[in-house]
């Protein structure tokens, strides 16, 4: 029995993590543990579900998050293989619900897996979300090899230095990570001070934002979108290397075209 049976909805959900999950795997980005997913699921949450008991004691989140009193999410389980979570996504992540005093949480179904250690962070965005009136609805946070490079560099941290390389790399980076990456210091995996940072950088409006000498942090309607954005992201940082591998510094688009770019597809930026 899951929580899953006769519910399709809430199962392709689901379903979409896995794969995004094989991808991460694929893609060399999700070494052992590496990375996490959660999506709210609040939407597909029917009475059946509220009627369900906890199968776990009540845990604190670390943080007070007003929007999300009663919201249910998939986590990815913390120490859990992204390449095991793609085959079985509820043996390697569970449906959680947040109590109503917003600082509490439960596991709900299949099995008690503990959420991510990154809770803190992706709770409390998806709180920022929903008090933006954002229709994002997932988050993801990977290990990308190439765009986690970058961050080794101060001259690629500095704001906005990177998502211009990366957006005059080829027109699709630009046209679907509109935004661009922000840049978020190197913190402590896990701490409450970096999911702060998270949502003050995502707040400078960035979809996607990089955690220093670590990985990616993003957001967006599903999971496959926000996977999307990185995947994006980081085929332009590969570019940019096979361009010095070859001995050269790729010219890059113009600032001309990248702005034509913005005119001719109503990009916001
Ligand atoms: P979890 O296994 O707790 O999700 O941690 C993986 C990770 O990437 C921490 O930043
Ligand atoms: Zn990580």
């Amino acid at each position: 029995m899951s929580i899953l049976d006769n519910r399709p909805a809430l199962k392709a959900q689901i379903d979409q993590v896995a794969e995004v999950a094989g991808y991460l795997w694929i893609k060399g980005w999700a070494e052992r543990n590496g990375g996490n997913i959660t999506v709210n699921i609040t939407e597909w949450a029917d009475e059946g579900m509220k009627a369900l008991p906890a199968i776990s004691e009540v845990k604190p989140i670390g943080k007070t998050l007003p929007r999300l009193k009663g919201c249910w999410f998939y986590c990815k389980g913390t120490g859990k293989r992204m390449r095991d979570l793609a085959r079985q996504p509820m043996a390697n992540g569970s449906i959680i619900r947040i109590l109503e005093d917003c600082a509490h949480y439960e596991i709900v179904a299949d099995q008690p897996v503990a959420p991510t250690s990154e809770l803190p962070s992706h709770l409390a965005v998806h709180d920022y979300l929903l008090a933006k009136g954002s229709p994002y609805r997932a988050s993801l946070h990977t290990h990308p090899i190439e765009l986690v490079a970058l961050t080794h560099s101060r001259k690629w941290m500095k704001k906005d230095a990177a998502t211009k390389m990366l957006w005059s790399m080829i027109p699709e980076t630009k046209a679907f990570c509109p935004r661009g990456l922000g840049m978020v210091p190197y913190m402590l995996p896990s701490s409450v001070e970096l999911a702060d940072a998270t949502i003050r950088t995502l707040d400078q409006d960035y979809d996607v934002v990089m955690w220093e000498k670590h990985g990616v942090f993003a957001v967006d309607v599903d999971i496959m979108s926000a996977f999307d954005q990185v995947d994006v992201l980081n085929k332009s940082a590969q570019i940019y290397i096979a361009a010095k591998n070859m001995g050269f510094e790729p010219d890059g688009m113009t600032d001309a075209q990248l702005k034509e770019m913005s005119f001719a597809f109503g990009l916001p930026k």
